[in-house]
């Protein structure tokens, strides 16, 4: 189920403009699988800075729009994303059956259309991301956001063919602050996270690239254990 590279990671690109963007592509991209477009980026570039990542190599965009609208609206929308050459999108879950069935519907088989359950600077119980997952996968998404410590309750929920997508992901030994629910990317890809969304901790280092390397390292480990 992995991406271009197998590393399983994807980078945040929370920078606000494309040129800002450009040189974490150039550098990152033979290291990690995907890179993710949010509301920070896209508001800034658009549809450019899909096609400013499609031209840098087999690195894939995952799209963190994080919409919620009626199903029309979100539908019509997972239209024009498929259309970009995105190959994974997010939803909230809290949209709906209607809402998510019409935008899976639109995202079509090659476009990843993920259900964000909670968002992981919220409480949640994980029960309630767990039906959030059910919801997501009755309502034809190929996979959800959620937490890493939540990964493993929805893995077991949702079988091995739908697609878990852990951010809030800090690297091993460093400090985790406040979030409660962040977790290394050993414990996420142990408990059956398929890809791990990494912003700071990557860029943030003294070595970007290092970094990286550090996190696929671990990430491997994890895989063979
Ligand atoms: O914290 P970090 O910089 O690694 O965040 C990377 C991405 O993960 C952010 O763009 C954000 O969308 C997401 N994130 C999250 N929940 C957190 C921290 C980050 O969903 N607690």
């Amino acid at each position: 189920m992995a991406g271009a590279g197998h590393s399983r990671l994807i980078f945040a690109l929370d920078v606000p403009l494309l040129e800002q963007a450009e040189p974490w592509v150039a550098r990152l991209a033979p290291h990690v699988d995907y890179f993710k477009v949010g509301l920070e980026l896209f508001s800034s570039a658009g549809p450019e800075a899909v096609r400013m990542v499609t031209r840098h190599g087999q690195a894939g965009v995952f799209l963190d729009l994080k919409l919620h609208d009626i199903p029309t609206t979100v539908g019509r929308a997972a239209c024009v994303v498929r259309g970009l050459g995105v190959r994974m999108l997010t939803v909230h879950a809290q949209g709906g059956r209607a809402m998510l069935e019409a935008a899976a519907r639109e995202a079509g088989p090659d476009l990843c259309l993920l259900a964000v359950t909670r968002l992981t600077s919220q409480a949640a119980a994980v029960e309630e991301v767990v039906e959030l997952a059910r919801l997501a996968q009755l309502a034809g998404c190929g996979g959800v956001v959620c937490a890493g410590s939540e990964a493993a309750s929805v893995r077991k929920a949702v079988g091995t063919d739908f697609r878990i997508v852990c951010p809030g992901v800090r690297a091993p030994g460093s400090d985790r602050g406040d979030q409660v629910r962040a977790v290394t990317p050993f414990e996420a890809i142990h408990a059956g996270a398929d890809y791990i969304v990494v912003g700071r901790p990557i860029r943030d280092a003294a070595d970007p690239v290092q970094a990286a390397r550090a996190i696929s390292a671990e990430v491997a480990r994890a895989l063979a254990s």
